[in-house]
């Protein structure tokens, strides 16, 4: 693209993705997780170009595209649509946006469960409040980017990913209730253990249409046990006696999904406590139980994790692991003695192209600061 000569950028933001601890599919059912965003990162570089609504955008690794910001619709090209959906949002919040030029540059592994779709999104609507002085609050951001991915990438996500990638601190996990959006920061000390991430590289194209059912089925399981709980108004209303009370007028399915989301809500919680008494081992085998639930119950693993995932349990160095993210594919989050990383390094990867020819990627995260700017070169 033509503006890639010379381009001078006036502002760099960096957005990073995340990695959730637990809580995994408790945030639509206004439940609670514990992520943090990772050094992993999607980098925006803007500048203004002086046109009123031309823009050019360029990803690197994707070809560029040219938009018109007066006729802003869904494109067919998948990956546009982060961009669209988030112009489309911020022109029902302000009318002060011009033609830009903006490059996008990333080092975190797409269609992984890091979540590159909220950093897409968060990062371009922050860079965007910034060059054009919207007056957008974090939160702001947050909330139209989540509503980006509703309308023009499809998928009926929770808040999570949006709100970790711009709220995160670095070395704290977040505690936040989806429902409220009341959240704290909670220092995390892991030391002699490591996060170590092992990427299936496998992204089954089941997860945006099999997401939006898990969210279908959950609602439906709310509405069966509003019948005797009229007080229940999501999955986070209900109890386990409720939920046994009226487990003869859920199908099987729906029972299991609502029995996994009551019990990860209480892991969150276990979770945060044992992370705050640096309990590893707690954590560890809470993060197996999970996944068993993620597998079984909720139903959204695939075998390459289930293989990642059962490899560890017979390694003494691993306290816990599991699939993190919306699932069916993408990284398993493992809690690893440092002196040992490359030992499961070695052993996940030999097994895993045995089993499946594919090549694992592995790499250590630590818990990072949200979105920001960076310094101008
Ligand atoms: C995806 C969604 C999140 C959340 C997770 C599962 O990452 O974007 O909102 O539901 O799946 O925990």
């Amino acid at each position: 693209m033509q503006f890639l000569e010379n381009f001078k950028p006036e502002i760099i933001i960096a957005s990073p993705g995340r990695i959730n601890f637990i809580g995994e599919h408790t945030d639509y059912n206004m439940g609670y997780v514990l992520p943090t965003a990772i050094g992993n990162k999607i980098t925006f570089k803007l500048r203004k170009n002086g046109f009123e609504s031309r823009c050019n955008v360029y990803s690197i690794g994707y070809k560029g595209f040219s938009l018109n910001l007066n006729e802003i619709s869904v494109s067919e090209t998948e990956w546009e649509n982060y961009v669209l959906g988030v112009l489309n949002e911020i022109s029902k919040l302000s009318d002060k946006v011009r033609g830009f030029d903006c490059t996008i540059e990333s080092d975190l592994p797409l269609g992984s469960g890091l979540s590159s779709s909220a950093a897409m999104e968060c990062g371009l609507a922050y860079a965007l409040n910034e060059l054009f002085d919207l007056g957008l609050s974090k939160i702001d951001i947050v909330k139209l980017s989540q509503r980006a991915e509703h309308s023009y990438v499809g998928t009926q996500c929770g808040i999570m990913d949006q709100f970790a990638s711009v709220m995160s601190r670095e070395g704290h996990v977040i505690l936040l209730d989806c429902q409220s959006l009341e959240y704290k920061h909670i220092p995390i000390d892991i030391h002699p253990y490591k996060l170590i991430m092992l990427n299936t590289k496998v992204s089954h194209n089941l997860a945006s249409s099999e997401y939006n059912t898990r969210k279908q089925e959950c609602e439906l399981g709310v509405v069966t046990l509003q019948k005797k709980n009229p007080e229940v108004s999501s999955l986070r209303d209900v109890t386990r006696e409720m939920l046994e009370e009226g487990k003869t007028e859920l199908s099987e399915r729906v029972y299991n999904r609502c029995s996994f989301i009551i019990d990860e809500n209480n892991r969150v919680f276990e979770v945060a406590e044992a992370l705050k008494e640096n309990d590893l081992k707690t954590v560890g085998s809470i993060l197996y139980t999970a996944h068993e639930g993620i597998s079984k119950l909720y139903e959204v693993s695939c075998p390459e994790s289930d293989f990642l995932v059962d490899l560890t349990k017979e390694m003494d160095f691993v306290l816990g692991a599991r699939q993190t993210g919306g699932g069916f594919g993408g990284c398993t989050l493992n809690i690893v003695h440092e002196t040992k990383v490359e030992t499961l390094i070695a052993e996940a990867t030999l097994a895993y192209k045995r089993k499946f020819n594919i090549d694992l990627e592995a790499f250590e995260v630590e818990p990072s600061g949200g979105t920001s700017a960076e310094n101008l070169i």
